[in-house]
């Protein structure tokens, strides 16, 4: 039975094809349905290790593009050189750590984190968890920018959804066939972010961590 699940017919194929984990299709079917991940774009991977959306989103952007990862755990050898990551709690550590320089944003947020799983309330800290990311997307995202993150489903699902509407022009809910069937992961995807439109972000989230970003022009917050 274990054996039959860790080496299904995608953790196979990441080993033929030099992906570091099963998770890579996940992210390509994904991204081909909803084409977050553009040529030349900017990508921030919360929750990075131990790569392979790191692999995808690098093939994606190509030679023009930049790829920075955060995770708290580092990645396997083997990346590509023009991958930066960092080690760290992506809840704790300030943009200015992740961010490529001053008046820069990503276009694209990327998370795969999950909360250590116990079997109780782990879809409220995935929840949680996926809040903060959006309490923190005017550090990070470009206005126009796209998000693809991953939540457990279960009952807080739509108020999360509704929050990601007031935050993007388009918004879906997509499970790929390489989530296990089991699994109650889903991912949330977002296009076309507008900054400053989230009713539900938390007043003491709206100075930044780790020092303020600098402002980019037309921004509003
Ligand atoms: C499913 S794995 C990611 C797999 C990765 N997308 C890949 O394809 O290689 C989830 C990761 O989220 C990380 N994580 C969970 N909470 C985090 C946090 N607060 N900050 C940074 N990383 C976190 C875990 O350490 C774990 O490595």
């Amino acid at each position: 039975m274990a054996k039959r699940v860790l080496h299904d017919r995608y953790f196979k194929q990441a080993k033929r094809e030099g992906y570091l984990a099963r998770s890579a299709y996940k992210l390509i079917e994904l991204d081909d349905r909803r084409h977050v991940i553009r040529d030349g774009d900017w990508v921030l991977d919360l929750g990075c290790s131990p790569g392979s959306w790191l692999q995808v989103a690098s093939e994606r952007v190509g030679p023009d593009g930049l790829v920075v990862g955060i995770d708290l755990k580092p990645t396997s050898p083997g990346l590509p050189r023009s991958i930066r990551t960092v080690i760290g709690d992506f809840t704790e550590t300030g943009a200015n750590e992740l961010l490529p320089g001053p008046n820069e944003r990503f276009d694209v947020v990327l998370s795969d984190m999950a909360p250590n799983t116990s079997g109780h309330g782990d879809h409220f800290r995935s929840v949680r968890l996926c809040e903060t990311i959006v309490d923190r997307l005017d550090e990070f995202l470009a206005p126009g920018g796209r998000i693809l993150m991953k939540v457990f489903d279960g009952e807080a699902l739509a108020d999360l959804i509704k929050r990601c509407k007031g935050c993007f022009a388009d918004v879906s809910v997509l499970k790929p066939k390489a989530s296990r069937d089991v699994s109650v992961e889903t991912f949330i995807i977002g296009l076309g972010y507008r900054p400053g439109r989230d009713r539900h972000r938390r007043d003491d989230l709206r100075r930044p961590r780790g020092g303020p970003p600098a402002p980019v022009e037309g921004w509003s917050s």
